[in-house]
């Protein structure tokens, strides 16, 4: 059998939704230019997301509530995702949708809890104590197991670490051995130990091992500089939920039950409200003494009229606690009840959280911008689109919605290649749409023959 030839039919890279959208599109003054960054039009809500961004940048953002409103299709989801974009990696960002908070095991504001606890971003820079070089020796000592057997059992690790300044060679505890082999460490990588904990870290493969090619995929990185021994600043992000989750693992010994335990399917353990008050006590105690810094990243909640007013009270507490994320909701409701209750209310949301929001609105697009947003997105699919079929789907989007006409392009894609052509023309998106149906034309023709359906 060949293998070596076959080539996997995968594309390298899906195409999603939102896949064209690569930030907010601002100019360095802050306004909206009309097309960039995949974004078209919509400009005043956009320069409002960039005002958010530099607010939550900057940190005073911390325990408010952002709400985007607007028709479905008019780029809610699109814009906080730019947000996303624009935040970077170093800020928490959490999306979710408001149903996914309605499990069977886990209770609504459990859900709601843990999300946010993972939208808050904890940097801790800490002064360590390590043993820092380039690997130029490492031999275990080994000598037979005691229990009996042919098993051979670690003693020792003998590991000879190399900076510019010169070499040492130390004797290790057989610990370190084993979490040297869980980092993959071999000679010629860059590591450092922390003298008290242990922990080896590798930092990537030294310089003087480059190779010429280019194919291996690894991090190659200097010498390290001065002394084997020394003290080192290492940073470290993470989220309240990461610190929640590596405190309620049990914490085993390497007897067999945890032996086994590890061969089994890890065991959800629970987290508590109690170790969430003990961690954020110790959190806090080390952001006072400058050990750690808060970082308040972002809980989006797609679709919020989907909570109901259980979630909404506890969303209400949340965002007075001192450690809270920024909200953004996103709706595209008008007023309507709000579930679990029959009090009716804007965007399906009680009063007393609409008041701690801000509202940005997202508007219809014109023509134009339609037909802009399908251009973009033709491009990211690979489509060639011919010019008058690019204006029939800007007609058809404003009659229908941005996002109808942004399905048709795939299947008019589809329809172009079965007719043996590369390019789209305007015969295709006609058929297709003659074809699928809108939401609104759908509803119409539900309303004309109501009388033949079940209702
Ligand atoms: N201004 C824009 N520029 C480029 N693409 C856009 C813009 N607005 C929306 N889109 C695209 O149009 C489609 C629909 O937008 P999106 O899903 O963000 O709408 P929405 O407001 O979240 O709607 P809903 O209320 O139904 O959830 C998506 O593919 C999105 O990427
Ligand atoms: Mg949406």
């Amino acid at each position: 059998m060949k293998i070596e030839e076959v080539q996997s039919t995968t594309k390298t890279q899906r195409i999603a939704t939102h896949s064209h959208i690569k930030g907010l599109g601002l100019a360095e003054d802050g306004t909206a230019e009309q097309v960039a960054s995949g974004l078209v039009g919509q400009e005043k809500a956009r320069e409002a997301c960039g005002v958010t961004v530099d607010l939550i940048k900057s940190k005073k953002m911390a325990g408010r509530a952002l709400l985007m409103a607007g028709a479905p299709g008019t780029g809610k989801t699109a814009l906080a995702l730019a947000v996303a974009q624009e935040l970077g990696t170093k800020v928490p960002f959490c999306p979710m949708v408001g149903s996914e908070v309605y499990s069977s095991e886990v209770k609504k504001t459990e859900i709601l809890m843990e999300n946010c606890r993972r939208a808050i971003g904890i940097r801790i820079k800490e002064t360590k104590e390590v043993y820092e070089g380039e690997v130029t020796e490492l031999t275990p000592e080994e000598r037979p197991d005691p229990t009996g057997g042919y098993g051979k059992k670690v003693t020792a690790v003998v590991i000879g670490l190399k900076t510019t300044k010169g070499t040492k060679t130390l004797k290790l505890a057989p610990q370190i051995y084993e979490s040297l082999q869980k980092e993959k460490v071999t000679v010629g990588d860059v590591i450092y130990i922390e003298a008290n904990s242990g922990a080896a870290r590798r930092v990537g493969r030294s310089d003087s091992f480059a190779t010429e090619f280019d194919l291996e995929a690894d991090e190659y990185v200097p010498v390290p500089k001065g002394d084997v021994h020394k003290k080192k600043e290492v940073v470290q992000d993470v989220t309240l939920h990461d610190l929640d989750q590596a405190n309620a693992k049990p914490q085993g010994g390497q007897d067999l039950q945890s032996l086994m335990g590890s061969f089994l399917k890890p065991r959800k353990t629970e987290i508590t409200e109690k170790l969430r008050l003990e961690i954020n006590k110790v959190v806090n105690r080390y952001i006072d003494q400058g050990i750690a810094e808060l970082i308040p990243g972002v809980l989006f909640i797609d679709e919020v009229h989907m909570l109901d007013i259980e979630c909404f009270t506890y969303l209400n507490r949340a965002l007075e606690s001192t450690l809270s994320p920024i909200i953004i909701f996103a709706t595209n409701r008008g007023i309507c009840t709000i579930r679990g209750t029959d009090i009716v209310a804007p965007h399906g949301i009680p009063v007393d959280l609409l008041d701690r929001l801000v509202i940005i609105r997202t508007m219809p697009y014109s023509v134009d911008e339609i037909i802009q947003v399908v251009n973009i997105r033709a491009q990211t699919e690979a489509l060639t689109l011919e010019e008058d079929a690019l204006v029939l789907l800007g007609e058809i989007g404003a009659n229908t919605s941005l996002r109808y006409v942004v399905q048709l392009l795939t299947p008019a894609s589809i329809l172009a290649k079965t007719n043996g052509r590369e390019a789209i023309m305007r015969e295709d998106i006609e058929e297709i749409d003659s074809l699928f149906f809108d939401a609104k034309s759908s509803a119409k023709l539900l309303a004309e023959q109501a009388d033949k359906y079940i209702s």
